[in-house]
C-alpha cells in the first residue's frame, strides 16, 4: 500500500493526544525535541529514528486523563504508564526496539545501576531512554510550566545532572538552548514537519504489508486495552469484517484495507478517557456526547496519513446507517460504500455476539434476529446481514478465534499490573 512508517506513526500519535486539550501536541513535540537532541549529540541515524518513534508513542500507556495530566507535572512519577507502554510495544517487530526506551523514560539516571533484574536494560538503551526523558521534561517545562525563557529551562534541567539526567545527555542541551529555530518550533503543536523533509534524518523505514498489519494490530490493542469491557472488541470486528468482505468478493488489496479499517475503526475512542470507558451502567448525556465524537476524530487522524484514504472512509462511517439515521454524517444511499456497510455490520455483530464481563454474548438465533430487524428498519444493509446468515458458522468461528487470541494477549498485558 506504500505507506511510510513515519506518516503512519506521526499521524496516529495525534490520536494519543486527543484525550485532553492540555496534552495536544505533546507526543509530536517530544519526538521533535528528542531528535534535535540526538542530532546535537551526534547519534547515528538508527538511534535518531528510534528516538523519534519512541517520542511519538512514549505516553501510550497513560490510559486515563488523570495519568496523562500527572505525567505533565514536572516531578511526575511515571512508572505505571511507562511500564504499560513498554508492554504495548514490546511484542511488535516494528516497535520492539523502542519499547525499552518507553519503559525507562521516567527512570532517573541515578537509578540505572540499581535496576531490578527484570527491569535491566542494555546501557545504550538506558542512555537513549534518558535522552527521551530530557526531551519529555523539556516540553513539560516549556509548555506547561510557562517557563518561556530558554535559559531558565536549561538552568533547571542542568541542575538535575547526575540525578534525573545523565551528564552526557545534558551535553546536547547547549546547542538547542542557543537555537532560536528550536524554541520557535517547540511552540508549535506539530513541529515534526521540520524534520520529515530532511532526507538524511532517519532510516528510510517504509512499511511492508506485514509491518503495516502488525502496526495496526498494535493500535487495536492501544484502543482496546484501556477498558476490560471491550478488551477484544476491535480484533473481533476486524476479523468479522474481513471474512464478510471475502464473501462479498473483495480483492486481496481491499481485504488488507478492510483489516486496517477494522483495526482502526474506533481510533477516535482514544479521546474518550478511560474514566468514561470503564463506567459501569449507562452513560449520562455528557459522556455519551464525548463517546459519539469518535468517528469524526478518527477521520481527522486517519485522514492525515497519505495512503489511508479508503481506510479513512470505511472506518469513519461505521456508525452511519443506510436509512440516513446514523452519525456523524447521517449519510445514506450511494454515499455509503459497500466497505463501510460491511464494517458497520461487523461492528454490530461482534458487539452482540461477544461476551462482556457483565453479560454473556447473545445466541446465534437472537443475533440474526436483531440484525435482520435492524436491516428491516434500514439500520443495516440487508445484503450484508444475509451474508452473515449464510456464512454464520465461519464468520462466528473466525470472530471467536480472533477474540480468544486478543483475550490471552490482554491477560498477558495485565499480568502483574493493576488494571
Ligand atoms: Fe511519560
Ligand atoms: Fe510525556
Ligand atoms: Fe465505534
Amino acid at each position: 500500500m506504500g505507506i511510510r512508517l513515519f506518516d503512519f506513526l506521526t499521524g496516529l500519535s495525534g490520536a494519543l493526544d486527543l484525550i485532553s486539550p492540555e496534552v495536544v501536541g505533546h507526543h509530536k513535540r517530544v519526538a521533535y525535541a528528542a531528535v534535535r537532541l540526538a542530532r546535537a549529540l551526534d547519534l547515528p541515524r538508527a538511534e535518531r529514528t528510534d528516538l523519534y518513534v519512541a517520542g511519538l508513542l512514549h505516553d501510550v500507556g497513560g490510559f486515563s486523563i488523570q495519568s496523562r495530566l500527572a505525567a505533565l507535572q514536572f516531578e511526575a512519577d511515571g512508572v505505571r504508564h511507562a511500564e504499560r507502554g513498554y508492554r504495548l510495544l514490546r511484542k511488535n517487530p516494528l516497535l520492539e526496539s523502542v519499547a525499552v526506551l518507553v519503559r525507562h523514560h521516567h527512570t532517573p539516571f541515578m537509578h540505572f545501576d540499581g535496576l531490578a533484574p527484570d527491569m535491566a536494560a542494555p546501557e545504550r538503551k538506558l542512555f537513549l531512554a534518558n535522552v527521551l526523558c530530557l526531551a519529555d521534561r523539556l516540553d513539560v517545562l516549556f509548555i506547561r510550566q510557562g517557563l518561556n525563557e530558554p535559559w531558565e529551562i536549561v538552568r533547571l534541567l542542568r541542575g538535575l545532572s547526575g540525578t534525573l539526567f545523565d551528564p552526557a545527555v545534558l551535553e546536547g542541551l547547549s546547542e538547542l538552548a542557543a537555537s532560536e529555530r528550536f524554541w520557535a518550533d517547540m511552540a508549535l503543536s506539530d513541529p515534526t514537519h521540520a524534520l520529515t523533509d530532511s532526507p538524511d534524518m532517519f532510516d528510510e523505514r517504509g512499511m511492508t504489508r506485514a509491518q503495516l498489519m502488525a502496526a495496526s494490530t498494535a493500535f487495536s490493542q492501544i484502543i482496546d486495552f484501556r477498558s476490560r469491557f471491550t478488551a477484544t472488541h476491535t480484533r473481533g470486528v476486524a476479523e468479522t469484517a474481513v471474512c464478510l468482505a471475502e464473501k462479498a468478493g473483495f480483492s486481496v488489496p481491499d481485504l488488507d484495507q478492510m483489516r486496517l479499517a477494522g483495526n482502526l475503526h474506533d481510533l477516535g475512542k482514544l479521546a474518550v478517557p478511560s474514566e468514561i470507558l470503564n463506567k459501569p451502567g449507562p452513560l449520562d448525556p455528557e459522556d455519551l456526547a464525548i463517546m459519539r465524537r469518535h468517528p469524526e476524530l478518527g477521520r481527522a487522524i486517519l485522514g492525515s496519513v497519505p495512503g489511508l484514504e479508503q481506510v479513512t472512509d470505511w472506518a469513519s462511517q461505521h456508525h452511519e446507517q443506510p436509512g440516513g439515521k446514523g452519525y456523524p454524517g447521517g449519510l445514506s444511499g450511494v454515499s455509503l460504500s459497500l466497505g463501510s456497510r460491511i464494517l458497520t455490520t461487523a461492528d454490530v455483530f461482534t458487539a452482540l455476539r461477544e461476551d462482556r464481563p457483565y453479560r454473556a454474548g447473545m445466541s446465534k438465533d437472537d443475533t440474526l434476529r436483531v440484525l435482520e430487524d435492524m436491516a428491516a428498519h434500514s439500520a443495516l444493509d440487508p445484503l450484508i446481514t444475509s451474508l452473515v446468515r449464510e456464512h454464520h458458522a465461519e464468520v462466528n468461528e473466525r470472530r471467536m478465534a480472533a477474540q480468544t487470541l486478543a483475550a490471552s494477549e490482554f491477560r498477558e498485558f495485565y499480568t502483574g499490573l493493576e488494571q
